[in-house]
Formats: C-alpha cells, sequence, structure tokens
C-alpha cells in the first residue's frame, strides 16, 4: 500500500517510522512519503494561509499550494488515490472505515492547520478522485497531523502481514463480525498472581468453549458500563440465546422492534 502525507510539519510524521508502521515500512508493505507542503509556494515567506473570506477569527489554508502539491503527488503514481482530508467536520473515522481504506492501494492525506483548507480545494479533488473527509473524534485540534498518525497505525495494522499473529485484530472491539458492537473484555498475563489478585479461574481451565463464553459475556459486560450506545444500536440477530441470557442479566430486554433496551439500571455489571 502507498501513503502519502501532505503536511507543512514533516517532523510530526516521524513517529511512522517507529514500531508496528515502522517496520511494515522496512519489510516493503507499506511505501510511506512525507511531502511539506511549503515546497509548492513561491513567495519567499512560503505562505500557505490567507485571512478567510467573510471575516471571522483565524487564518484558512489557500488553495494554490494544495492544489500543486497534490497535483503532483497524484503525477507520481498509477491511477488515482482515495484523499484522505482529517477534519473535525468529517464523518467518524470507524474500525469499519479503517477496514475499508486499508482495502485500497493509495491514500493520500491531507492534514491541515489553522481553520483547515480552502474549500474549493476539496470540491475540485472529488470531481477526479474518491475524497474522504473523516473526524477521529468530537473534539478540535490544532492540527491534522495527530489524526493522520491514529488512522495510518489503524489502517496498517489490517494489512496483511503487518500483525505478527493475523488473528490479532479479530476479536479486537468494534472488529467486523461477532465483535462488531461489542468492546472487548478484560485480559490477562503471567504471573498467575499479582499483588494477592489472582486471574479468573475458568481462563486456566483449558476449556476453549468456557473461555470463549466467558471473554463474549465480559464484553457484554463492558459494553454496558462504557458504550451501552452500542448495544442499543445493534442488530439482534447477531446475538445467540447465551448472549440474550447475559443481555437479560445486565439488565437488558428486546423492545417491539427486537433491538435491546435498557430496563434495570441497578443490576451486577
Ligand atoms: C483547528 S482545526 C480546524 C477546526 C475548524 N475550524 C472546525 O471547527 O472544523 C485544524 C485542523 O486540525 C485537524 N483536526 C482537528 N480536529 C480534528 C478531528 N477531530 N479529526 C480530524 N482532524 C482534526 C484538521 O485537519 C483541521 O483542519
Amino acid at each position: 500500500m502507498r501513503l502519502d502525507v501532505v503536511t507543512i510539519f514533516p517532523e510530526y510524521l516521524e513517529p511512522l517510522n517507529v514500531s508496528l508502521v515502522g517496520k511494515a515500512r522496512a519489510r516493503g508493505q507499506l511505501d510511506v512519503r512525507v511531502h511539506d507542503l511549503r515546497s509548492w509556494t513561491h513567495d519567499k515567506h512560503n505562505t500557505v494561509d490567507d485571512t478567510p473570506y467573510g471575516g471571522g477569527p483565524g487564518m484558512v489554508m489557500k488553495p494554490e499550494p494544495w492544489g500543486e502539491a497534490l497535483d503532483a503527488v497524484i503525477e507520481s503514481g498509477e491511477g488515482r488515490p482515495v484523499i484522505v482530508v482529517p477534519t473535525p467536520s468529517g464523518r467518524p473515522f470507524t474500525q469499519e472505515l479503517a477496514v475499508e481504506l486499508s482495502e485500497k492501494p493509495w491514500l493520500v492525506f491531507t492534514p491541515a492547520r489553522y481553520e483547515g483548507i480552502d474549500r474549493r480545494v476539496i470540491e475540485d479533488y472529488a470531481e477526479r478522485c474518491d475524497v474522504r473527509e473523516v473526524s477521529i473524534g468530537d473534539y478540535v485540534l490544532a492540527g491534522g497531523e495527530a489524526p493522520v498518525l491514529v488512522m495510518v497505525e489503524a489502517i496498517a495494522r489490517l494489512l496483511p502481514g503487518v500483525l505478527g499473529n493475523a488473528e490479532s485484530h479479530r476479536d479486537d472491539s468494534f472488529a467486523p463480525g461477532a465483535m462488531a458492537d461489542l468492546l472487548e473484555g478484560p485480559v490477562y498475563t503471567k504471573p498467575p498472581e499479582w499483588r494477592g489478585r489472582g486471574i479468573p479461574d475458568v481462563l486456566l481451565s483449558g476449556h476453549h468453549g468456557k473461555i470463549a463464553r466467558w471473554r463474549r459475556d465480559e464484553a457484554f459486560r463492558r459494553t454496558t458500563r462504557n458504550r451501552p450506545d452500542l448495544i442499543e444500536r445493534a442488530d439482534p440477530a447477531a446475538f445467540d440465546k447465551k448472549d440474550r441470557e447475559m443481555l437479560s442479566i445486565l439488565g437488558w430486554a428486546p423492545g417491539d422492534d427486537g433491538r435491546f433496551w435498557r430496563v434495570a439500571q441497578d443490576v451486577e455489571e
């Protein structure tokens, strides 16, 4: 997979040389190219921003450097990339979107600063490329570089051969399939006792069926506690008889449409 990042802070992307993404680059599984937007400016101050039309606080990133940068990046490769524009006003970045983007051969990220990029840039490239405006959460950061690091890590770990154990993302929270609407429950490792705390007996039982059930029950507990909205919007067809028993213990009951609603709040989570 090829990834290009156009930014005014190339050094902010240094973490892409480290750990999982860095190793994937070294092995040739990821071709990451970071570009300095200011190389496509032509004045002596390398200006990339200007005052907003209509007034108001802050500055807006000028369209010309972005246009030249994106044209150069696009012309340097085969076909058309997906352009990912980080912005707090975009669609939420989810595991589902990470999976979708991990299947694309080429992504170009456009992290902005100030009040964002002149709108015409997004409109212009949307005429010939798949452009995704994406938010990593309901808060506002000073720039899009940290969101790019977040998205690249989530995408890269899904690429074939990047994680040591290909199965390790199967049970992740939000993983498509059985975990799509559940958070992963607690995990434990050696030693078997630490500061007087043991680990649940079932994990020592060697009984795969019981362990799988315990993990799923714990996922229901944690999701009930931290993200009940996930259970409310889950497709009830995903829940088997044992899931429904657990949901009932946790105070959930199916409504008229079959979806689950929390009818009792004071039960043991
Ligand atoms: C200060 S923010 C601009 C905020 C803009 N005025 C707004 O309210 O939508 C500057 C840049 O940081 C990035 N950014 C900030 N918060 C983000 C978030 N939650 N998700 C993705 N990108 C974000 C985007 O690249 C954005 O253009």
